[in-house]
């Protein structure tokens, strides 16, 4: 429950909100006092800003400035609203569009968000005194809202959690309380079972862990048993340290958020059942610690598959890849209408797209089309890169049946596709997104951490084509 978020009180101060084109005309329809204070605090109207507004003794409300005119759309616009107040309640006193309500309550909600977890209670309470607090805005959809929020919460939750608190065990931990907070069906296949039960590829990859952190493979199941199946897949690497082609101090750093593909599966698996769309829901995470140890998987190992597929690991640093082998080729068992993927998968899609933009490889253009709009429409974009079969060739191995590295340092992306592409069942549609799930720096709305990034995006797409 976003708590920023509050019934009407009488003492909540108004909050005008004027669109960027008209604030002039607003600006010249105020009383002396106003325009001379606006005058006077070098206030420019700019979309995105916040004034507060003098009164006896203290501000009488204030003035947001409505933007996002761009490609952002205007939820980030909205969330700057948040940054711009000082503590205290507000409540909106425009009438708002359905669009404005939904992104003023989900950018204010999204804004407040902060990792408080190892944080000392006293120290929060006395912040709280200085935070801002808004009247849910007329007309706007609460359920949707809070739908968003608390998937986006969980997200950032499990990805700011650094990985000794963040093993297979409490990532698995999180999908069961989620599952079984839904009644859907859970299981989880653990440590040595994972050979008996043939996902060998998770066991090779979280096998070098110790023991208390060993490899798992997570599933449940929600839903109508007949409805269209929807399967969500997440690599869930809880810490990256690259094995035994160990990575360098800085390309570890931020490697507690390499479980990011999971928390995106388990934030959209929330939205899915709390907006009790009519599918059929299977979410699949494969939970690791990649790991440099003796029993640790090495450089030109030969690993076997679910699929039956040999895989030579060219490299143990591309891990995510060959965890999601086995994921993948689970989900394709049941014929599914759609695969859905998320992962932390390589830092050249970070070089093509940096760090805000998901890559999206999507076999089915009919999806595609459908992700890329929702993208736009819901300010959480994405941008399609292509899976280019004549790349293929370079995920073949001279000794098995593929390689997880290629020889070449162009195209990781599209190679790690490619890879991924051949554990999906012939004629099953698949979207597989490669993401940062990770804020750099602050933005509004967008605190530095973990970051859901394609989600909500998703979501739409899957509420439009399975909602009642
Ligand atoms: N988790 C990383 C990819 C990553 C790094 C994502 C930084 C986002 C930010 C992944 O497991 C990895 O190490 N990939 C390698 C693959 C390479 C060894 C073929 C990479 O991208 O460098
Ligand atoms: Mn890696
Ligand atoms: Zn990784």
């Amino acid at each position: 429950m976003p708590n920023c978020l509050i019934d009407p009180l009488e003492t909540a101060l108004p909050i005008q909100a004027v669109r960027e084109d008209a604030y002039k005309k607003w600006r010249d329809a105020q009383d002396g006092t106003v325009q001379s204070w606006l005058a006077a605090t070098g206030f420019k109207g700019k979309g995105g800003d916040t004034a507060l507004l003098p009164g006896d003794g203290g501000p009488s409300g204030a003035v947001y400035v409505i933007g996002g005119n761009d490609d952002r759309g205007g939820l980030w616009a909205w969330a700057s609203l948040w940054d711009g107040l000082p503590g205290g309640c507000y409540h909106i006193d425009t009438e708002l569009s359905a669009t404005d309500a939904y992104d003023a309550a989900l950018g204010f909600a999204l804004a407040s968000y902060r990792f408080e977890r190892y944080r000392n209670p006293e120290d929060l309470e006395k912040e709280a005194a200085n935070r801002p607090f808004l009247v849910w805005p007329e007309g706007c959809d609460r359920d949707s809202v809070r739908g968003a929020h608390g998937a986006s919460v969980l997200v950032r939750d499990l990805i700011n959690t650094p990985a000794s608190d963040m093993g297979p065990a409490e990532l698995a931990a999180a999908a069961r309380e989620l599952a079984e907070a839904s009644g859907a069906t859970y299981r989880e296949v653990v440590g040595v079972d994972l050979i008996r039960e043939d996902y060998p590829a998770v066991y090779a990859v979280g096998r070098g862990a110790e023991e208390s952190r060993a490899p798992r493979l997570v599933e449940f199941t929600w839903g109508r048993e007949d409805a269209p199946e929807v399967t969500l897949v997440g690599k869930g690497v809880t810490f990256d340290t690259g094995g035994l082609d160990i990575k360098s101090s800085s390309g570890m750093k931020l490697m507690k958020k390499d479980m990011g593909g999971a928390a995106h599966a388990l934030g959209l698996a929330s939205m899915v059942m709390a907006a009790k769309l009519d599918v059929r829901l299977r979410v699949i995470v494969a939970a690791v610690e990649n790991s440099v140890s003796g029993t640790a998987m090495r450089p030109l190992d030969v690993i076997g598959t679910r699929k039956g597929l040999s895989v030579e690991i060219g490299n143990t640093d591309a891990e995510g890849r060959v965890i999601l082998a086995d994921a993948l080729a689970l989900a394709s068992e049941n014929q599914p209408d759609i695969i859905l993927d998320f992962a932390t998968l390589t830092g050249a899609a970070r070089v093509a797209l940096g760090s805000e933009l998901p890559g999206l490889f999507c076999n089915d253009d009919g999806w595609a089309d459908d992700i890329l709009r929702a993208g736009v429409a819901t300010a959480d974009q994405m941008w399609r890169l292509p899976i280019y079969q004549p790349y293929k060739k370079q995920t073949k191995s001279k000794i098995a049946d593929l390689r997880n590295d290629t020889d070449s340092s162009y195209g990781g992306a599209i190679t790690a596709a490619l890879f991924l592409q051949a554990f999906v069942g012939e004629g099953v549609s698949w979207a597989h997104v490669d993401l940062m799930g990770w804020n750099l720096s602050a933005q509004p709305g967008k605190p530095e951490g973990g970051e859901a990034m394609s989600m909500r995006a998703i979501f739409s797409v899957l509420a439009k084509r399975y909602g009642s």
